[in-house]
Parts: structure tokens; sequence; C-alpha cells
């Protein structure tokens, strides 16, 4: 008769259960507070026009703030305070400037064009141009808050 307790069976594993558990838990609870606070922060902001505030709300739906924030702090991806008109390197060594054409491109290429410093994880978007040019417009006043 075999006397040794497997340790799958054992009240150490039980603990280890609950350890395991209880940091997925709170990964997912803090993870949501904190997509949360982005998408407030992203609300916040005083926009001059319809256009931009367009963007903005585009920018929620779409969930590019879960990834990018509108306050200069660091995200997955780059702040999109003070992108607009950015000189930047990509991957390739090539030198960008951020302007209507690379940020389209940046939805539709975004394996392609992926900025020096970053991980290649940005999802394509195809998104109808009306949006795009709504975002864009919300970016470019993301350059110079103050004065809108
Ligand atoms: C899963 C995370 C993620 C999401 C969601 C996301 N992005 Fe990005 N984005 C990145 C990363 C990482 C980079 C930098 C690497 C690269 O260029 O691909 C980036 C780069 C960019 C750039 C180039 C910025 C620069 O300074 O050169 C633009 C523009 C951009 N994203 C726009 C968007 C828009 C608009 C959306 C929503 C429709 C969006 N992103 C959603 C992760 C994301």
């Amino acid at each position: 008769m075999q006397t040794a307790t497997r340790f799958i069976d054992s009240p150490q594993r039980r603990w280890l259960d609950l350890l395991v558990g209880s940091v997925l838990i709170s990964m997912l609870v803090f993870g949501s507070i904190y997509i949360y606070q982005l998408n407030n922060d992203a609300r916040d902001l005083t926009l001059a026009n319809e256009l931009a505030l367009r963007g903005q709300q585009l920018s929620t739906d779409h969930g590019c703030v879960a990834c990018h924030t509108v306050d200069g702090s660091p995200g997955v991806g780059p702040s999109w305070l003070g992108m607009w008109g950015k000189t930047e390197m990509l991957t390739t060594g090539e030198v960008v400037t951020v302007n209507e054409e690379y940020f389209s491109s940046s939805l539709r290429l975004a394996q392609r064009q992926v900025l020096a410093g970053y991980p290649n994880i940005m999802p394509y978007y195809f998104l109808p141009e009306e949006e795009v040019v709504a975002l864009m417009e919300y970016a470019r006043q993301l350059a110079n808050p103050q004065t809108p």
C-alpha cells in the first residue's frame, strides 16, 4: 500500500491554487481599473472643435487609449501628447515625421511601420476615412493642448 500523498492532493497544493487564483483575480481587477482610468483621462481633455471631440470618442471606442496615453505618460505605445509633427525613427532606420500620411499608414500598415524601441504589437485598423480624419484632428490638438 502506497502512503505518500501526491503533491496534487496535499494542503500545500491547495494554498498554491489559492495564491495563483488571487494573483490572477487581482491582475484582472487592477487591469480593468487601469484601463477605465486611461479612458477617463482621455475624456477629461478640453478640445476646440467637434472633429477633435469625435476623434477623442473614437480613440476610446477603438481602444487606442489602452496603449496610447494622452498625457505624455508612458504606455505600451508612444503617448499621443506632442506626437503630431514629431520626427521619429522606425525599426528600419527610416526617419519619419508624424503627419497625415504617416498617421494613416500607421493604422493600415501597423506591422510594417514600427517605431524603434517599441514592440510590434499594434493591431491593423481599417477605419473609414472620416474616422481617420477625426483621430488625426484629435492628435493634432494634443500636440499643443494649451492653445486649442
Ligand atoms: C495593443 C496596443 C495598441 C493599440 C490598441 C493601438 N496602438 Fe498605436 N501603437 C502601438 C505601439 C506599440 C506603437 C509603436 C510601435 C509601432 O509603431 O507599431 C504604436 C504606434 C502608433 C502610431 C505611430 C506613433 C508614432 O509616434 O510614430 C500611431 C499614429 C498610432 N499607433 C495610432 C493608433 C490609433 C489611432 C489606434 C486606435 C485606432 C491605436 N494606435 C491603437 C500600440 C497600439
